[in-house]
Order: structure tokens, then C-alpha cells, then sequence
């Protein structure tokens, strides 16, 4: 079957492996034994966090929450919570996990919300960081980010173009590259 777009390696699947094993390491190393929880964002976290995870060595619990900002290819600007954490926020270390940072507004949004609901520490780690301007207000940079990215839009391991994609293994650059 011939995909409907352009599909360009970008990084692949042994690459970003060697990586989340070494963010695994960096973030249990940071967190020396504290107890977190990990507030995974859905659905484009969802691959780069099965992995992240079984590279903590840390007392963890696990929990998801719902958001999307992006119509096809181009961020909106607003976000829309979808769903809320499910485990308590009040008083803990919350650590989120997302696919990308972008314009930051994703990030910024859910850090705001989540020290609203009482949070004592939130950070962030993110599989990629894509260099463009942030917007006004926007989360600037993540705590830990796997790789740094030029500004093209990209998919594939857990990230997706209008909701295809995702089950690539490898991070693909949609479109021409030039
Ligand atoms: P931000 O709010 O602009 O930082 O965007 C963050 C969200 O936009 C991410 O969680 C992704 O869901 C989505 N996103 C941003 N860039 C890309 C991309 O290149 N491919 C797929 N999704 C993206
Ligand atoms: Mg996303």
C-alpha cells in the first residue's frame, strides 16, 4: 500500500531506544528514590512513555490524562482537556510525559492546571523538541527532551497526522524535506 503522504526518516527506532534508556537513567537518577507520578499525556505520549517507564527505577504510580491542541498539521492554540488525572495531584511530585514540545502551549496549560489542583513540583520530559518560536506564555523548555528537532512536522512512534501514524516505529518527517 503506497501512503498518502511523504514519509522521511528522521530517527529511528534504535536511535530513539538508546535514548529513552539513557532519559530513564538521567530521570531516576534526579529523583534519587522519591516517590512520583507520572502523568502521561494522550494519545501521542503513549508509545514513548510504555518505554520511558521500564527505565525508572523509581517508587512510581502511572496515570493518563487527555488533551489535544492540533487540527491536522497546525497547532490551534487552544487546548482542550479531554480528561483529568485520575489519581490525586494535592501535595505530589507529578512528573508529564509528552510526545513534543511545540509551541509550549500544551505544556503550559496542563503545568498551570495541575499546580491549580495543588501540585507540589511539576516537571517535564518530552521524546522531542522541536525548535520554533514558543508562543506567548508557552512552556519554553521541557526539564529532559530526547532529541532536538528542526521544525517540520513529524510522525511515528506514538505521534500522528490527523490520527494516522502512530504505530510507526520509527520518527518520520511528513511531507518533502527540502
Ligand atoms: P504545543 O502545544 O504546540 O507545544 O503542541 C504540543 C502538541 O502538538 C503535542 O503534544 C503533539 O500532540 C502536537 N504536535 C506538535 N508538533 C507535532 C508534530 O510534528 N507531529 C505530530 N504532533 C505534533
Ligand atoms: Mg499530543
Amino acid at each position: 500500500m503506497t501512503p498518502p503522504n511523504d514519509l522521511h526518516l528522521l530517527i529511528d527506532r534504535e536511535r530513539i531506544a538508546g535514548r529513552v534508556a539513557e532519559l530513564g537513567r538521567e530521570i531516576t537518577g534526579h529523583y534519587a528514590g522519591e516517590a512520583v507520578t507520572v502523568l502521561v499525556l494522550l494519545n501521542g505520549a503513549v508509545i514513548f512513555a510504555a518505554d520511558l517507564l521500564r527505565h525508572l527505577d523509581l517508587p512510581l504510580r502511572l496515570d493518563t490524562m487527555a488533551v489535544a491542541s492540533y487540527h491536522g498539521t497546525a497547532s490551534s492554540g487552544q487546548v482542550n482537556f479531554r480528561s483529568a488525572p485520575k489519581l490525586p495531584v494535592d501535595g505530589r511530585r507529578i512528573l508529564l510525559v509528552d510526545d513534543i514540545l511545540d509551541t509550549g502551549t500544551t505544556l503550559a496549560r496542563v503545568i498551570e492546571r495541575l499546580y491549580a489542583d495543588g501540585a507540589a513540583e511539576v516537571r517535564s520530559c518530552v521524546l522531542l523538541d522541536k525548535e520554533v518560536a514558543r508562543a506567548a506564555g508557552g512552556t519554553v523548555r521541557a526539564d529532559w527532551h530526547g532529541f532536538r528537532i528542526p521544525p517540520v512536522f513529524v510522525v511515528g512512534y506514538g505521534l500522528d497526522a490527523d490520527e494516522d501514524f502512530r504505530h510507526l516505529p520509527d520518527i518520520c518527517v511528513c511531507g518533502s524535506l527540502d
